[in-house]
């Protein structure tokens, strides 16, 4: 058994169709992620089909669909504007923020409430990079390192997660790719743990070559928010951010929706993740923290907070409270 791959945009879903649909179904080629300004639609459509499949190297999951967060924001918006009322500029942070299309999303909302406002949605990986080694293959990786797809037409292997152990050729295949990987490694001069900055790419620069080979930077970003992020930088911008790190400049709101969860961290992070968010708010800022409990429809646990000079005080649930919502309210910065 085996299963081949998508590599163009315009092919789909034709090629996933027919008897013989099955073949390419669900095996888009990550190189896919990289679309045109402005995108076209059938890009956009590949571009999401492959974030809902998509898992990185850590476990974590890199879902988007559109109107996520609908309810939520609808919901936050009056809280937002009681809370915010007088403020001059706010500054909304959405952080893990995966492809940002809930962030643009919320922009949207935050346009018809509030005339002067700064969205800045982030996420720790805001894109992957293709390595092109001649005469072989492109493998897709994280840049720290990790290895998701190996693509060699008419083959877009999967290697996280793993294909399934009734796919005999691609198994196969995925094995020789992961070898050669680190043969490439081991004739670029690269120990196990790649020197940091080997498989990154300088803000504004979308290749670089390595050695005799190439580098292709595949945004994980959502196009339609890279456009937003292009059209108006005054009031939408995407930057690359770890929850654990306070923001650069301090900010009236920041959510944290699905990334400070029990499943992700354990209770010493999840602190440092609630405190970062301290050290990033403003006096009188809010917190909204949660989990998306259920995805269709929607349903979310939500706490939000406003940060006193003592550490967070609860102001609002939505569907429930938030499963840190504890341990927040027991924080002492
Ligand atoms: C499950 S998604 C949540 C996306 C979005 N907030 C939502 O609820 O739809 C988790 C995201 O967290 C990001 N992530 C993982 N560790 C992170 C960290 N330390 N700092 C920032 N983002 C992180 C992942 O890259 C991923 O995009």
């Amino acid at each position: 058994m085996l299963k081949l791959g998508i590599f163009e945009a315009g092919c789909y879903p034709g090629q996933a169709r027919g008897p013989l649909g099955w073949l390419r179904r669900n095996r888009f080629a990550y190189t896919l992620l990289k679309t045109s300004l402005p995108p076209k639609p059938e890009e956009i459509v590949v571009f999401e089909r492959i974030m809902r499949q998509m898992k990185l190297t850590s476990g974590v999951h890199r879902m988007t669909a559109r109107n996520r967060f609908a309810d939520l924001d609808e919901w936050a918006q009056p809280i937002l504007q009681r809370r915010l009322a007088g403020r001059p500029a706010i500054q909304v942070e959405d952080w893990a923020a995966s492809a940002c299309l809930t962030s643009l999303e919320w922009h949207q909302r935050l346009e018809e409430a509030f005339p002067r406002f700064h969205l800045t949605a982030s996420d720790l990986t805001l894109y992957l990079v293709a390595l092109e080694v001649p005469g072989d293959g492109i493998y897709v990786l994280e840049t720290g390192g990790g290895l998701l797809q190996y693509i060699r037409p008419p083959f877009a292997i999967r290697i996280e997660p793993p294909e399934p152990r009734l796919l005999i050729v691609n198994r196969v295949l995925a094995e020789r790719a992961r070898r050669r990987l680190k043969r490439i490694w081991r004739e670029l001069g690269a120990g196990p743990d790649l020197e940091p900055g080997l498989l990154t790419l300088p803000e504004g620069t979308d290749e670089k070559p390595l050695g005799a080979m190439r580098l292709t930077r595949l945004p994980l970003v959502h196009p339609e928010a890279l456009a937003l992020a292009n059209l108006a930088p005054e009031s939408f911008a995407i930057r690359g951010h770890s929850v654990f790190t306070p923001a650069p400049a301090p900010a009236d709101v920041v959510r944290t929706m699905n990334i400070l969860n029990r499943v992700y961290f354990d209770e010493a992070r999840l602190l440092e993740g609630a405190r970062s968010v301290w050290h990033s708010l403003r006096p009188g800022g809010i917190w909204m923290v949660g989990r998306t409990v259920r995805e269709r429809p929607p349903e979310h646990r939500v706490s939000v907070f406003e940060k006193t000079a003592e550490g967070f005080r609860l102001i609002e649930r939505y569907g429930g409270p938030s499963e840190i919502e504890e341990m927040a309210l027991a924080l002492r910065p």
